[in-house]
């Protein structure tokens, strides 16, 4: 089958805690697991000529869950960037971040900061990892950013629209063609609200760490097989 590609694939990456439950083992295995899977994911996504690629990595609301666990998931980023960094340089693919800092430590942010701009240059392809993000906190730090330009008289209220607005949220990103949510959540959990309008949804029942090539591709399956009409009446 000649598979639709979208351009920006989105992906709650969700189940990795009840994975390692039904193991028996620690909900932190179950992250550990799923910074793998994340690994090969995102290789195969870009093989198959994804653009831009999107993952929630952590909420704002992910804070509400006990210190052990946040503690954990913040020490497995600063080894997942170090253990892959190789890797996606070698892509060339640029890595962004979205995110308000805030509660982030300095040796999380100063990794962040060093992925961004060490790739920042590279044009095959945009990582945006999503990490201490909330889809409404973006809308809401967009919507101060822009009063502050009205109040400073360098942006007229009759020039704010929808295409502009994309400028002032975290990065400036194409919409979300297919989005991507595993576990059997059947929720958007405050993912990229902006962005994903008239994104198509795949919910899948695996659980993140099982998720690989073969489900991947099952979503393009489906995603091509879905008809996408923007509102109009599609002409026969
Ligand atoms: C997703 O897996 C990873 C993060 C939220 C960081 P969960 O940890 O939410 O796994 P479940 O939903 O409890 O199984
Ligand atoms: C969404 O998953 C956040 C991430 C995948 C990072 P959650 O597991 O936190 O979402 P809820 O609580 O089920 O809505
Ligand atoms: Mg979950």
């Amino acid at each position: 089958m000649e598979y639709k590609i979208p351009n920006h694939v989105a992906i709650i990456m969700d189940g990795n805690g009840r994975w390692a439950q039904q193991r028996g083992l620690k909900r932190t295995k179950g992250h550990e697991k799923g910074a793998d899977a994340l690994k090969k994911v995102s290789e195969y996504v870009y093989k198959k000529g994804v653009k831009v690629l999107s993952v929630f990595a952590f909420s704002t609301e992910n804070w509400k869950r006990d210190k052990e666990e946040v503690n954990y998931l913040m020490n497995l980023f600063l080894t997942a960037f170090k253990k892959n960094f190789g890797a996606v340089k070698k892509e060339g693919v640029k890595v962004i971040f979205s995110g308000i800092p805030d509660k982030l430590s300095d040796k999380v942010l100063n990794a962040m900061h060093k992925m961004t701009e060490e790739t920042k240059d590279n044009e095959n392809g945009i990582f945006n990892i999503c990490i201490n993000y909330g889809g409404q906190d973006e809308i809401v730090n967009a919507t101060k950013k822009i009063a502050k330009e009205v109040k400073k008289g360098t942006l007229e209220i009759d020039d704010i629209n929808q295409d502009m607005y994309n400028k002032y949220l975290f990065n400036e990103l194409p919409p979300i063609d297919l989005l991507i949510r595993t576990s059997g959540e059947m929720r958007i959990s405050n993912f990229m609200l902006w962005q994903a309008a008239y994104a198509e949804f795949y919910f899948a029942d695996t659980l993140w760490p099982d998720f690989d090539e073969k489900e991947f591709d099952k979503a393009l399956e489906e995603y091509t097989k879905r008809d996408r009409r923007f509102g109009a009446i599609k002409k026969k």
